[in-house]
């Protein structure tokens, strides 16, 4: 059933979401179905709490097109992918007509921060009340998901798992809710080694693995045993258990990606200097472990008391221009205001 839609003083369609980032400590790489966006494998993540993407969308009745500003600017490439989300709920509202959408990341787009999984919960979850469409997180994950492969799990707050499904249309490829993020609240330290927009994005980067890593079986074969290790971890509030495997399947992910043709190299100089900084503090018996996707920042995970360690120990690395830390966070929710400006 479809809720009555948000209008605005001027009777148009309009929300406003925010939503956060998250990290996959189990990583997803690699597609099944590229038209619905599916996964080869499962994955496990944690959603961030002060880093988040606010986007505001506006259904104009007669409005040919989408106008689309990002932070504040037009970026095509990016203006396309927003638009086919838009289709999506659409198609579901049963309307042809144009949206404004202005989003505002308060971190750096498109470096490895997974801001496209922000972005894309933020856009369906906004969209979807403009339109007034009723749908559950479990549709909105699947809805996001289409969009950005890891937005599905942005959907949902604290420890998240998102099933590969079996389904050939994709039903069942759906992010679950783990843990809430106060039942274990750990810490994340970002340490920032390059600003600049990452030379190959996810999707191409997934594309070129499965054709020409001799490894993508391998990766495949051995991630539901990975998937029950961390699980079980996140159960038990198993820092150790949990450290092992987060940084197990963060390096497996690489070296299937560095094994492509010509291989996928995300990190820099900065980056592997602070895995040897993380591993270093470990071995004095400090609760941290590493995570890297697919950019250049390292995410140092940590126990709350560790949070100004590790911090002052990744700023103290060559190369490292800045470390943003925060807490973990909740799913997509609705601003107070129908339109924020970005
Ligand atoms: C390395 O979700 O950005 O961060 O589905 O093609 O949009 P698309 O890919 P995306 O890939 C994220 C890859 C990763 C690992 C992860 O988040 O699980």
């Amino acid at each position: 059933m479809n809720r009555k839609p948000s209008t605005d003083a001027s009777g148009e369609l309009c929300a406003a979401s925010q939503a956060q980032p998250n990290i996959a400590l189990v990583k997803y790489w690699g597609k099944r179905d590229l038209a619905l966006n599916l996964p080869v494998v499962g994955s496990i993540s944690i959603t961030l709490e002060s880093l988040w993407t606010r986007t505001s969308v506006r259904f104009v009745p007669g409005q040919q097109g989408d106008r689309v500003s990002l932070n504040g600017r037009s970026d095509e490439a990016e203006a396309k992918r927003i638009s086919k989300c838009l289709d999506l709920l659409r198609k579901r509202a049963g309307v042809g007509y144009g949206a404004e959408v202005a989003s505002r990341n308060n971190f750096p787009t498109a470096a490895g921060l997974a801001s496209s999984a922000s972005g894309f919960a933020a856009l369906v979850h906004a969209g979807a009340r403009a339109l007034g469409l009723d749908l559950s997180l479990e549709e909105q994950s699947v809805l996001a998901r289409r969009c950005s492969g890891s937005a599905a799990r942005s959907i949902f707050g604290g420890y998240v798992e998102w099933a590969h499904g079996r389904l050939a249309d994709g039903t069942d490829s759906v992010a679950m809710p783990l843990l809430d993020a106060e039942a274990w609240p750990l810490r994340v330290a970002v340490a920032i080694t390059s600003t600049a927009a990452k030379q190959v994005g996810s999707t191409e980067g997934m594309r070129r693995t499965a054709e020409t890593s001799p490894y993508q079986s391998a990766w495949i074969d051995t991630q539901e045993a990975d998937l029950g290790v961390a699980r079980d971890a996140i159960r038990a509030r198993d820092f150790d258990a949990l450290a092992s495997i987060s940084e197990y399947s963060c390096l497996k992910m690489h070296a299937l990606a560095l094994a492509a043709q010509p291989g996928l190299l995300y990190w820099n100089g900065a980056t592997v200097e602070c895995m040897h900084r993380v591993r270093a503090l470990r071995q004095q018996g400090v609760p941290v472990f590493f995570t890297v996707d697919a950019g250049p920042q390292l995410k140092a995970v940590c126990a709350p008391s560790a949070i100004e360690q590790v911090k002052a120990a990744l700023r103290d690395v060559p190369g490292v221009l800045d470390v943003l830390d925060t807490g973990l966070g909740e799913g997509a929710r609705a601003l107070a205001s129908d339109w924020v400006d970005a």
